[in-house]
């Protein structure tokens, strides 16, 4: 059993709590947080050790750290604990540029460390019926594909929505993580990206909390366009978006020699998947309600475009992985050479939008195996 200490008790941490229920490999043993009453309130909810991120970080009781801090401090976090002999799982993204995540894999090769990150959603019931069927030639080849993730952006009902709006951050560094890992998972690894982005307003309204009414600068594009072309010759179209009011498209659909797939929604765990393999023929639906990671088990408020009222959600999958993989000497799927090639595919679509260029990717992955029944029922309590 390995002891895990988290590091930024906001939001989501209260997610990776709850995954203790489903998983028998995750145990909290401390948490910390820049603010030492965040970490205090944590601790007590769930009667563990409340500790500075010093104290977390050389405390020789703990083999991993768990890094939910916000993503402009992945990178500092994630190094510190690297440096101090701990193993890192962190949230997306893994840091806010491509040459810090590379150092990081650098420093964990040097020290022996894993390092794994989110998004762990593609090892859910959804995901993973997608890929059995793209593996099975269900569709044939991939050719094309498209995606969207659009609605009016967090300033709507978060009081601190300015983050998401300045250098370092927008849709695609926040939304994307959830798309490209996904096709990473189905299509294997990218090799070039082109992109088009725009700001359509240099100012937006607070529309929640005490500076509601209030107005912030808006830094970057808060709508992109883009094709990804993927080591197997499938180009796959994409749109993110913070300008959309609201939409009815299919979150994700690949299109084959053979056939086409509606992929569900690669920020969550569940189905269904959709199948159709002629002009005009019924599309087929794949229930994932019988999988392990893919029965709905969240009732999700979002009221986001096309996001379904009840969901699957089991983040700390990829967690729990890497915990079994490092205990059985084995390599992990959400690894951090996928996460580098992920944030690799975001950067160079925003430098694409700028530069108005074709951008090669840096960075290659493999593409992670299946994930069987089998195996996900080792982890589970
Ligand atoms: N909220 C969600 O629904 C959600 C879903 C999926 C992924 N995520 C990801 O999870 C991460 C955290 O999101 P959140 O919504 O919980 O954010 P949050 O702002 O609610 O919480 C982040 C916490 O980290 C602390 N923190 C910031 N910098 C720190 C540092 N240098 N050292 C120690 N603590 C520090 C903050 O004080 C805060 O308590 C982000 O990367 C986000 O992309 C969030």
């Amino acid at each position: 059993m390995k002891n895990i200490g988290l590091i930024g008790c906001g939001n989501i941490a209260e997610t990776y709590f709850r995954s203790q229920e489903y998983f028998n490999n995750i145990k909290f043993v401390a948490c910390a947080d820049k603010y030492p009453e965040a970490a205090k309130k944590c601790a007590d909810q769930y009667t563990i050790k409340s500790l500075s991120v010093d104290e977390l970080l050389n405390d020789s009781n703990i083999d991993i750290i768990l890094n939910l801090t916000i993503p402009q401090a992945h990178y500092e976090v994630s190094k510190l604990a690297l440096e101090a002999g701990k193993h890192v799982y962190s949230e997306k993204p893994m840091s806010m540029k491509y040459d810090d995540a590379n150092h990081l894999l650098e420093i964990a090769k040097k020290n022996n460390l894993y390092v794994g990150n989110a998004p762990d959603t593609f090892l859910g019931g959804g995901g993973q019926t997608a890929r059995q069927l793209i593996d099975e030639g269900e569709i044939g080849q991939i050719l094309t594909g498209n995606f969207i993730f659009g609605f009016p952006g967090v300033q709507e009902f978060h009081p601190n929505p300015e983050s998401w709006f300045q250098q370092g951050g927008g849709p695609v560094i926040d939304m994307g993580p959830y798309f490209f890992t996904t096709l990473v998972n189905l299509l294997g690894p990218a090799i070039n990206v082109r992109a088009r982005g725009k700001k359509f307003l240099d100012k937006r309204e607070y529309l929640a909390g005490p500076k509601k009414g209030k107005f912030f600068d808006v830094e970057i594009s808060t709508s992109v366009m883009f094709d990804v072309e993927f080591a197997n010759k499938s180009i796959i179209q994409g749109f993110i978006s913070f300008d959309v009011q609201n939409h009815g498209r299919n979150h994700m659909e690949l299109y084959g020699s053979k056939g086409s797939l509606i992929v569900p929604d690669p920020n969550m765990f569940g189905g269904p998947v959709l199948l159709s393999h002629k002009l005009g023929s019924e599309w087929k639906e794949y229930s994932v309600e019988n999988k392990y990671l893919g029965k709905t088990n969240i009732i999700n408020h979002s009221g986001r475009s096309n996001e379904a009222p009840k969901q699957s959600n089991y983040r700390g999958a990829g967690l729990s992985e890497m915990i079994y993989s490092i205990e059985n000497n084995r390599k992990h799927r959400c690894n951090g050479e996928i996460a580098l090639h992920v944030l690799d595919i975001i950067e160079s679509i925003i430098i694409a939008s700028e530069t108005k260029n074709e951008v090669q990717l840096r960075s290659t992955c493999y593409q992670p195996e299946p994930f069987s029944e089998d195996e996900i029922k080792l982890l589970l309590k």
